[in-house]
């Protein structure tokens, strides 16, 4: 037994060591690189039976969600959150056996690498799951897995990870040098800031949300820009947007409140927690939010909406969100200050 751990430690170590050399096209999957840290393969013409495998596959995924609908269930099943210091709007938990399963080639729907929670004002909900496959895998492989005419693969690329000891705001959006969303994006700057440059970081990935109506969203990459992609290039990402023209509260209508200065670079920090799901990246492009960059809301009215988000509309959406004073403080001065 012991033998056997040892063998699939150093499969898997090897595998690691392969994965930087092996990846740059190898496989010949065609892709779209249009994003700075992002690959997505392209949608292709439906083959017969693609229809079938795609509700089969939907069919699965529900199956799964039904098992692990809370957190708790699905640690007790072995997935960890991925990055379990960071509080995201969508969260990832991962399970290392399934990862290991489905990078060593054998692909059952039933075991997906990773849940997906969605975090909402009444807690975590589970939202979709996704299914990983190995870097050296081809067009035609990653096809049998999922219908490549229905689903988009994607991997992250171009990858600076950030030195020991890089505060959190660094390695995140909006202001990020490092990470998946950085403004860094290639090796020589990414050396000289003292990170480790990959080219690809982990295998290829696919998200399904079952539960989505529109099967642009069912397929899509990213729900709502939950996951810090910046920027949207494939058309399932762009989806159904709920159009916003301008703030549905007129700034003259909306009160301001008194709030202390606060630090906007910690501000942001609890946007990408509280308010990126429904509002955006950096408040740009919201799903289900109006735009806030350069609506030039005042520190004190971004605070009011977020205390009484129903006083002015009574049907508004927009949640109560359970933040405290300085929270409140730094994230005003975050929204105001966008532009
Ligand atoms: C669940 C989705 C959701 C979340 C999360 C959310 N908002 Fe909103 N927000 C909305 C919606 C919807 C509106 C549009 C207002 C309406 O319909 O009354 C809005 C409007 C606003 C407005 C502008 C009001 C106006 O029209 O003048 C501000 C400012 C705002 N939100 C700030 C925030 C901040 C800051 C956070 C995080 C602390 C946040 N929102 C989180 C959905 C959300």
């Amino acid at each position: 037994m012991k033998r056997f751990w040892v063998a699939i430690g150093c499969v898997l170590f090897g595998l690691a060591l392969i994965v930087p050399a092996r990846v740059r096209g190898a496989a010949g999957v065609p892709s779209t690189h249009d994003e700075p840290h992002m690959e997505m393969t392209i949608r292709l013409p439906a083959q017969s039976g693609d229809r079938e495998r795609a509700a089969a596959i939907l069919d699965a995924a529900r199956r799964v969600m039904a098992l692990y609908p809370t957190v708790e269930s699905a640690e007790r099943a072995g997935f960890k959150k991925f990055a379990p210091n960071v509080k995201l709007p969508m969260e990832h938990y991962t399970s290392g056996a399934y990862a290991r399963e489905s990078w060593l080639g054998r692909f059952d729907l039933d075991h997906p690498t990773s849940l997906l929670f969605k975090r909402t004002p009444d807690g975590l909900k589970i939202t979709g799951v996704m299914y990983t496959a190995s870097n050296k895998i081809d067009e035609a492989q990653l096809n049998e897995r999922i219908p490549l005419s229905v689903g988009t693969w994607h991997r992250h690329i171009n990858y600076c990870a950030a030195p020991a000891g890089t505060p959190l705001a660094d390695q995140m959006p909006p202001n990020g040098r490092f990470g998946f969303a950085g403004s860094i994006a290639t090796a020589v700057p990414c050396a000289a800031a003292g990170g480790k440059f990959s080219p690809v970081i982990f295998g290829w990935m696919l998200h399904v949300w079952p539960n989505e109506t529109d099967p642009s969203k069912i397929w899509a990459v990213d729900m709502d820009g939950d996951m810090h992609h910046r920027g949207a290039s494939n058309a399932g990402m762009l989806g159904n947007r709920v159009a916003y023209n301008g703030l549905p509260i007129p700034l003259d209508r909306l009160p301001s409140q008194k709030i202390d200065a606060g630090d906007a670079t910690r501000g942001a920090l609890i946007f990408a927690q509280n308010c990126q799901s429904c509002h955006g990246i950096d408040g740009r492009n919201g799903p289900d939010a109006p735009v806030l960059a350069g609506a030039g809301i005042a520190p004190g009215q971004v605070a009011y909406m977020v205390r009484h988000p129903q006083a002015i509309d009574s049907s508004s959406d927009m949640p109560v969100i359970p933040i405290d004073e300085r929270e409140l403080a730094d994230v005003a001065a975050f929204v105001a200050g966008l532009r």
